[in-house]
């Protein structure tokens, strides 16, 4: 066994190990020695808790990147593409460039879209400087150690050349297969492992990076582009091809769809970019993306498999919420096995029973659903909704007015660890550390049976839970403790009250200030708020004055929690008093154009009337943009405006 100085010894060579290793090409010692002291390290440390130095390479596995990272502005932003759904949406891009370019046709160049992670990579004099996330286009997370453990990817180039290069980092298919049970895709795999402190621990996960862009060199297209930075080492996208005609453009892009199960990587699209580099200027940017450039996107990936059983789980409003246990399928790169069927309206509708064939979809990032019922299976069996809770046994009530099903026991152990598990959850009071499996221990071992009982853990409870350690303990009491400081529209969110979402959340702690003024509210002043109808405004009030919430209250006070809000300072403006809706998808997220129109002094409205004052349109404005439009041929009282002419007017 190690003694203590030894064990520090060890720490001081991984150190250097790790360093030599990240930092040159010719590390010092082999992966597999390198392994050896790793693991010797990590047994020491499992024996001796107390005596862990934090600095020991062991100790930053896993850990997100975050508050340790340094941040990274991009020289130029690092956009993001809009997207084209059909033939009609591409010859619309086509026709719009010619008239852009004013000529009579024009080359583009068609290649994969890889689903990862952008990264821009930066070369001085030849070798490789610093490496960076896109983040939010402007500014992302340094990752240059990580980058460098991508066996790919060349840390010194032939010329001394001093340039960026942009591409998309990736995990293989193949390589996925080992992970499976960490990540949910491929491409969580590659994020989760691009972003977290230990090279060690990226380079374990054998990621691939593809370039896509090369800025500072010398060549007037795309093409020419990716033929250079191949000739200079780098791992290039695979095979942009030109064309100056839409149909064999689009020709190209369902070539690409047709390979996508034949390649080791995700690909969800292609990309059609200008190929003349001169064009780009003069074609230009919006507000979020690149006008001489567009995602192709793919239809959703669809299989087949079949309905092995149908359980049902219990949420914390008490809905029982049928679910299908599906015999394994890979779809979309993640291995599918469970489904959501919502509820018995849902079941009827697919007219599905267990051991059915079923047809799922999965686009992009989106949970994978049961399209339609596949084949009858052979020995099929209906599904019946339980007439008690299978988790508390309590009994389950159906209105007729209501498709879903409840467990009316608040104390029932599934319903808790939901609240629980919404209360702690990023949006809401965001404690890192108390994840799905330590709330099950807490609830079933009695340690926690309402929200409040989160403040009175204490370490001695916490340390005896599995997969707590000191340190996570210590963690996770800091996490507790400094949620007492989250700002009012959080704790709103957090208690899950009916029809409160993040949205609404937001509105009524702006509206009311402090969570006292909201409980002591009518229906009345409720009713007064744009985005609050009748029956949720009735709703609250009958949550807010019951006995029980008014408990909970009490005692989240009695623990120092009673969170207030400033109203927000309004300047004055055009749009002060005017009532305002945003719809289309927006360059930001539409709370931040919200929160910037109300510090302006408008009312924003969640719906088009002759009320309406303003409306403010992004990419693809469906229903609300039509129906303003409308209105306004009789009688043209809604301004419409794009974001910039937004911008512009204030
Ligand atoms: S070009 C200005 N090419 O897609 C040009 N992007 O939605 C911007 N991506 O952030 C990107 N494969 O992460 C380009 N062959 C490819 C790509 C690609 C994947 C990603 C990239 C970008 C996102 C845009």
């Amino acid at each position: 066994m190690l003694t203590h100085s030894d064990y520090l010894d060890l720490v001081q060579q991984l150190k250097h190990n790790a360093d030599a290793y990240y930092n040159s090409t010719t590390p010092n010692i082999s992966d597999s020695e390198y392994d050896k002291l790793y693991q010797k390290a990590k047994v020491f440390e499992e024996a001796n808790p107390l005596l862990i130095d934090p600095s020991s390479p062991t100790q930053t596995v896993g850990s997100p990147l975050k508050e340790n990272t340094k941040q990274f502005q991009h020289q130029s932003r690092m956009p993001s593409l809009q997207n084209l759904f059909s033939k009609d949406d591409l010859d619309a891009f086509y026709k719009r460039l010619l008239k852009e370019t004013e000529t009579p046709t024009i080359d583009l160049s068609v290649e994969p879209k890889i689903d990862g992670l952008a990264v821009a990579i930066h070369y001085k004099n030849g070798k490789l400087d610093v490496a960076a996330t896109r983040g939010d286009g402007q500014t992302g997370e340094v990752i240059t150690d990580n980058i460098k453990t991508i066996q790919t990817l060349p840390h010194t180039l032939d010329k001394p050349l001093t340039i960026e290069v942009r591409g998309e980092v990736f995990m293989r298919k193949s390589t996925f297969t080992q992970f499976e049970s960490e990540f949910a895709n491929p491409r969580n795999a590659a994020a989760g492992s691009l972003r977290q402190l230990d090279p060690e621990v990226t380079r374990k996960r054998q990621l691939d990076i593809f370039i896509y862009q090369g800025l500072g060199l010398e060549s007037s297209t795309h093409q020419e582009t990716i033929q250079a930075l191949k000739t200079l080492g780098f791992p290039t996208i695979p095979t942009p091809t030109v064309s100056s005609d839409p149909e064999q453009i689009h020709d190209l892009c369902q070539n690409i769809e047709s390979t996508r199960y034949d390649v080791d990587y995700e690909i969800d699209g292609a990309v059609i970019k200008v190929n003349q580099l001169s064009l780009h200027d003069q074609i230009g940017f919006t507000m979020k993306a690149p006008k001489w450039a567009m995602a192709y996107k793919f239809k959703a990936e669809q299989g087949t498999t079949q309905i092995n059983d149908i359980q049902v789980q219990v949420g914390r409003t008490g809905i029982l919420t049928p679910v299908a246990i599906l015999e394994p399928i890979l779809l979309g790169g993640a291995k599918i096995s469970r489904a959501t069927l919502h509820n018995m309206d849902e079941i009827s509708r697919l007219d599905i029973q267990i051991g059915d064939t079923v047809t799922l979809e999965r686009a992009g990032d989106v949970i994978p659903k049961i399209r339609e019922r596949h084949q009858k299976g052979t020995n099929r069996k209906p599904f019946k909704m339980p007439s008690h809770c299978p988790v508390c046994g309590g009994p389950i009530v159906h209105h007729e007015d209501d498709v879903a099903h409840y467990c009316t026991n608040p104390n029932c152990s599934a319903q808790v660890k939901g609240r629980l598990q919404h209360f702690v959850s990023r949006k809401a009071m965001d404690i890192d550390g108390l994840g799905q499996q330590i709330i099950e221990q807490l609830v079933d071992e009695g340690l926690v049976t309402s929200l409040v009982d989160i403040y009175h853990l204490n370490t001695e409870q916490l340390i005896k839970l599995d997969r707590m350690g000191e340190k996570s303990v210590s963690n996770l009491v800091k996490a507790i403790n400094s949620s007492k400081e989250k700002p009012l529209s959080k704790f709103i969110n957090a208690l899950g009250l009916p029809n409160v979402g993040e949205r609404t959340a937001e509105i009524l702690a702006e509206e009311f200030g402090s969570f006292d003024a909201l409980a002591n509210t009518t229906i009345e002043t409720l009713i007064e708020i744009d985005s609050i109808g009748e029956i949720t405004a009735t709703e609250l009030i009958d949550t807010l004055q019951s006995q029980s919430f008014q408990k909970l209250l009490t005692n989240f006070k009695n623990v120092g929690l009673d969170p207030k809000q400033d109203k927000a300072e309004i300047i004055e403006s055009i749009l002060t008093g005017k009532t305002c809706l945003c719809t289309g998808s927006l360059s930001k997220p539409r709370s931040e154009i919200e929160a910037e129109l109300k510090a302006r002094g408008a009312k924003v409205v969640s719906s088009v009337s002759k009320n309406l004052n303003y409306l403010i349109v992004g990419e693809k404005a469906g229903s609300k943009l039509s129906k303003a439009e409308t209105i306004n041929k009789k009688d043209p009282i809604i301004t419409i405006l794009t974001e910039e002419e937004l911008e512009a007017l204030l």
